[in-house]
């Protein structure tokens, strides 16, 4: 059952895409992605992104690091930094896609064909994508919530990719879904952010957290949505 959009009731239909950009396990991959989405609300893929090719984003958002660059992340219900820090630890760097580094441009380039291709499959109409850097400090947490927290609010997946280098289970650092079923507990999903990853799931459905880690934990955190993003965040 394709659950995208809500009042769409039919199944899945296949269509081959005529895909001429990205290798065929790449697609392969898109497919798993696409039938997971509309089967669970939630995919991942595992090497979204080569070893050289996360370590050169993480290294570039490192050296934003250094230069000041990152700035806390906030909640928007919270001024009080204390009560915020501990719903939300992290720090982030919001990206301009044309202004880019090479390496992060490789990314946002896959992110849009990803998001093309769940446009064919799952017949959605996103329009664009919107990301940035983040860095979790050690032992710090985001709490349980919901990507899409305003009515108005034009994000319809989450996506985000890891950059973190030989990352194990015992580092922490999870992000943990919590699926809801119906007539049923909800079930709860863990997934270990392991450099090249990407987690992909409905905003307006999913609760999830971050888990505190034993390591500085490096991600890009992004949102398909279903309009045009104007850049005035930035
Ligand atoms: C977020 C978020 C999850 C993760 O930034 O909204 O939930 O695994 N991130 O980094
Ligand atoms: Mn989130």
């Amino acid at each position: 059952m394709c659950k995208f959009p809500d009042n769409y009731k039919g199944h899945i239909m296949h269509q081959e895409p005529d895909e001429t950009e990205i290798d065929s396990l790449m697609l392969e991959s898109f497919d798993q992605l696409a039938d997971d989405l509309s089967e669970k609300g939630y995919g991942t893929i595992d090497h979204f992104l080569s070893g050289d090719e996360f370590t050169n984003i993480r290294e570039v958002a490192s050296n934003h690091k250094e230069d000041g660059n990152f700035k806390k992340a906030g909640i928007g219900t919270s001024q009080d930094f204390q009560i915020n820090k501990q719903i939300r630890g992290d720090y982030i760097r919001w990206i301009d896609p044309e202004k880019a580094a090479i390496a992060t441009k490789v990314y946002v380039q896959r992110m849009r064909e990803l998001m093309q291709y769940i446009n064919r499959t799952c017949y959605l109409s996103l329009k664009d994508v919107e990301m940035h850097y983040t860095i979790y400090p050690v032992g710090t947490v985001y709490k349980r919530h919901l990507d899409q927290f305003r009515h108005d609010d034009h994000r319809r997946l989450s996506v985000i990719c890891y950059l973190n280098d030989a990352w194990l289970p015992e580092h922490g650092g999870q992000l943990r879904m919590y699926l809801p079923r119906e007539n049923q507990p909800e079930e709860t999903v863990d997934i270990v952010p392991t450099g090249g990853k990407l987690a992909c799931f409905r905003s307006d459905l999913i609760e999830h957290e971050v888990l505190p880690a034993t390591r500085e934990r490096y991600s890009l955190t992004g949102w398909m949505l279903d309009q045009y993003q104007e850049l005035t965040f930035l």
